[in-house]
């Protein structure tokens, strides 16, 4: 039989941060072989699926993974030799079987992820398709918008400014992926320019974003909004621009703590705080704008915002049902951000991407900063049709791949692709 997995081996190798990864080569009985590797967060939420690291200090201060590789080649390994790699949903949920935890803490979730994935691709290439019509279907053509991080602050860079994590430009207004790509290339070197210009630093944070030290929350913006225009685009028609502050991490004892600002909000006085951005700028999407347990916020978030642009929970939902349903529940949000090692395989991820769009809220699918160049997620939000994407700048390998993978998709669709554009907003856009 040609599905059958006659094996699976697991490495332990680098993410983009010099960090241990787990990666994963399943093995059919036909000699097809497929690798994946495992991304890793760094301002992840305490809510997500526990990503297994062996604590041994004299490795990798402890970050190395060993026990994950182990605990895919001598406990999940033997479970699933002889499975049909078809069957992903019967395998994802035997790996669940096996770890028993509510937070896959006995198998980690990057042990029970790298098969998973693996699986998964040894699949498509046994049976002869693409990854994306292997997940999505034959009907399977929509390419999303590219929501390019193009500065990194927060934990995600040596900047000593902005609070916010994440500034990213959304070039929903172009008529294909290439096209919106190519846009944000352009944007992205006329901001180097700008920032070159002004004497500013152009290193780049964890993501490929520019990482310079600016006074204020606002000053990105600026910037991005200046540079939009030396592109000879305009920003609001042809891009947007969405943000992640990734307030959790600027939570302190139930305030919201702007170092540059030197001020300390309420939630209420954090949404008021975030509408005069949206009155000022053309913003189409907000993520993680507080807390990850902050569900009283949120639910003023939502009421004052909701209605006008695309609200993202991160941390808050960490790609979980439960926690998504919550929020659906209370009419906390109205979209969940999808990261597969939050939860932790396929087949939990495509859950939580059913259950969003069935109710209407967005599914903004995600990289981490810690990535390699695993393009999986590429794949899939074009199975999904999940229409937008963030995977980081257009540069550093690994957060290019993806943007790559989809260009190679769109050629690959041919006159059959379509650009999620405008439409891929829940709240479409305001311009
Ligand atoms: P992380 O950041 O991968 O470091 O968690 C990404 C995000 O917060 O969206
Ligand atoms: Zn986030």
């Amino acid at each position: 039989m040609d599905f059958e997995i006659v094996d699976l081996n697991a490495i332990e190798i680098m993410d983009s941060r010099g960090n241990p990864t787990v990666e994963v080569e399943c093995t059919l009985s036909c000699g097809i072989k497929a690798r994946a590797g495992v991304p890793s967060g760094a301002s992840t939420g305490v809510h997500e699926a526990l990503e297994l690291r062996d604590g041994d200090k004299k490795r990798f201060g402890g970050k190395g993974v060993l026990k994950a590789v182990n605990n895919v080649n001598e406990i999940i390994a033997p479970e699933l030799i002889g499975a049909d790699c078809r069957e992903q949903a019967a395998i994802d949920l035997e790996m669940l079987e096996l770890d028993g935890t509510p937070n896959k803490s006995k198998l980690g979730a990057n042990a029970i992820l790298g098969v998973s994935l693996a699986v998964a691709r040894a699949g498509s290439h046994v049976c002869d398709l693409p990854l994306f019509a292997y997940l999505g279907g034959s009907c399977a053509n929509s390419l999303p918008v590219p929501n390019m991080n193009i500065m990194n602050g927060g934990c995600h860079a040596n900047w000593q400014g902005a609070d916010f994590q994440e500034f990213m430009i959304a070039p929903y207004g172009a008529s294909s992926f290439r096209e919106s790509f190519e846009w944000g290339c352009e944007v992205y070197h006329a901001l180097k320019a700008l920032l070159k210009d002004k004497g500013m630093s152009v290193g780049v944070g964890d993501e490929g974003g520019f990482a310079p030290q600016v006074s204020s929350n606002r000053e990105p913006l600026d910037l991005i909004v200046k540079a939009i225009e030396q592109a000879g685009l305009k920003a609001g028609p042809d891009v947007g621009i969405a943000a992640d502050p990734a307030s959790t991490e600027f939570y302190k004892n139930g305030k919201y703590v702007l170092n540059t600002e030197k001020r300390e909000l309420t939630s209420a006085e954090m949404v008021a705080y975030y509408k005069d951005l949206v009155a000022d700028y053309p913003f189409c999407l907000l993520e993680d704008g507080l807390a990850e347990d902050d569900w009283e916020g949120w639910k003023i978030l939502n009421a004052e915002l909701g209605q006008t642009i695309e609200l993202v929970g991160d941390d808050l939902f960490v790609t979980n049902v439960e926690r998504i349903q919550r929020g659906i529940d209370e009419n906390c949000a109205n979209s969940a951000l999808i990261k597969l090692n939050q939860i932790g395989s396929l087949t939990e991820t495509i859950a939580a991407i059913r259950l969003v769009i069935r109710k209407g809220w967005g599914a903004f699918v995600s990289h981490r900063s810690g990535e390699t160049v695993d393009s999986f997620i590429a794949d899939m939000v074009v199975g999904f049709d999940c229409g937008k994407i963030k995977t980081g700048a257009p540069a550093r390998g690994e957060r290019v791949e993806k943007y790559n993978q989809l260009l190679r998709i769109e050629n690959t669709l041919g006159t059959a692709a379509r650009y999620a554009g405008k439409n891929a907003y829940v709240r479409g856009v305001r311009f």
